[in-house]
């Protein structure tokens, strides 16, 4: 039974694993793929750290994806994907009660109030993942490729095109922002983030939420890592806002006391980055509709949720195809 897949972004790409791990073969439709610098896509321009999220449910997606970016980490780590110490902080909750995930990531820790930086109300260590996107989307496409995957550049006008192209019976939708227009979602908003590549030693991830949302994320295989965060939502400017980049730095400084006193917006930066996250009012869509099994709308935590939902598309999948046999 063959499928196609419309989108070639981190949703698209895993949820090709799933599918060839089930027997499928699969054919993907986009009009961005993996090594791309378009911004018409948001999957390169992602830190990327794997948090799970204490306010957003899906949590049994979080936890899938959590584990499959960890046996990963352990199995290739020409992935990209690496075991880091994450630290997260928050200003808006009084106890780590909200935090589910405490009794799954490994050597979660509190941390004493005494210790925690100004500003920060509650803070907790573990280990997490990091993942970056411009090793990682090239390296799973190569993988798809090896299990027979067809990868074609092709703009669709509709889903029905892709069928019509195609002639396969079952439609996977993944095409993140594109669902405004190729799902008619009136509730697709992207959401502009601003970070900056930086030259530093420092290889932990660190987040603060709540009144800002402020995070350092490293990046295997470069040197460096990726300071943020923005987030403008509706805001579709691809310029770089030469002020953000002292916001962003102040923010870090504060969040990794005394890590990045010496580092020089002139001198360290290597690259100002503008990306678009698929944000859905309401959450995420994962859901049959005739015969197209639709997975778009994960904001800012694509990844984090990236293996979970694709788990969940290759049910989907399944129930259609008993449906049609
Ligand atoms: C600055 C920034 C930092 C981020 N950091 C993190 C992070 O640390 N952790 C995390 O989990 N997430 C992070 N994210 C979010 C993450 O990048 C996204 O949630 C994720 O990439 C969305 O993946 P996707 O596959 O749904 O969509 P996309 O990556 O946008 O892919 C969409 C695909 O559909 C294709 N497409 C669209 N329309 C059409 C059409 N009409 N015809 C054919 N093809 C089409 C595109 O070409 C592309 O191949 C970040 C995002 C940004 C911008
Ligand atoms: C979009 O964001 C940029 C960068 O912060 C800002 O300069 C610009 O004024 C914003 N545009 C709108 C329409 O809000």
């Amino acid at each position: 039974m063959e499928i196609v897949i419309i989108g070639s972004g981190i949703i698209g790409l895993l949820s090709a694993l799933t599918l060839t791990d089930a027997g499928y073969k699969v054919t993907i439709l986009a009009r961005d793929l993996p090594k791309d610098d378009s911004l018409d896509w948001a999957s390169p321009w992602a830190g990327a750290a794997i948090y799970p999220h204490p306010d957003t449910g899906g949590q049994p997606l979080q936890v899938e994806t959590f584990k499959y970016y960890w046996a990963l980490a352990h199995r290739d780590p020409t992935s990209s994907v690496q075991v880091v110490k994450a630290t997260e902080y928050y200003d808006d909750r009084e106890n780590d009660d909200s935090i589910w995930y405490k009794t799954l990531v490994p050597r979660y820790r509190r941390i004493i109030a005494k210790d925690l930086p100004s500003g920060a109300k509650i803070g907790f260590t573990y280990q997490s993942m990091t993942v970056n996107p411009a090793v990682f989307l090239p390296w799973i496409k190569k993988e798809l490729e090896s299990r027979g995957v067809q990868f074609v550049r092709k703009t669709v006008k509709s889903l029905r095109e892709a069928e019509h192209i195609t002639g396969c019976r079952v439609i996977v939708h993944a095409s993140g922002l594109g669902a405004s227009g190729l799902a008619n979602d009136k509730n697709m908003v992207a959401i502009r983030g601003q970070t900056m590549f930086v030259e530093t030693d420092f290889d932990e991830t660190s987040l603060h939420q709540g009144s800002h949302y402020t995070y350092v994320i490293p990046r295997m295989y470069t040197g460096g890592a990726i300071m943020g965060g923005v987030s403008q939502p509706g805001n579709l400017s691809r310029e770089v806002a030469r002020e953000l980049r002292s916001d962003i730095l102040h923010r870090t400084r504060k969040l990794c006391e005394g890590s990045f006193d010496s580092v020089d917006l002139q001198r360290d930066v290597k690259r100002d980055i503008v990306g678009f996250r698929p944000y859905r009012k309401g959450g995420f869509r994962l859901e049959v509709e005739g015969n197209v099994v639709h997975a778009y709308g994960f904001g800012g935590l694509g990844y984090a949720f990236s293996y979970g939902a694709a788990q969940k598309v290759r049910e989907m999948v399944d129930s259609l195809v008993r449906k049609q046999l």
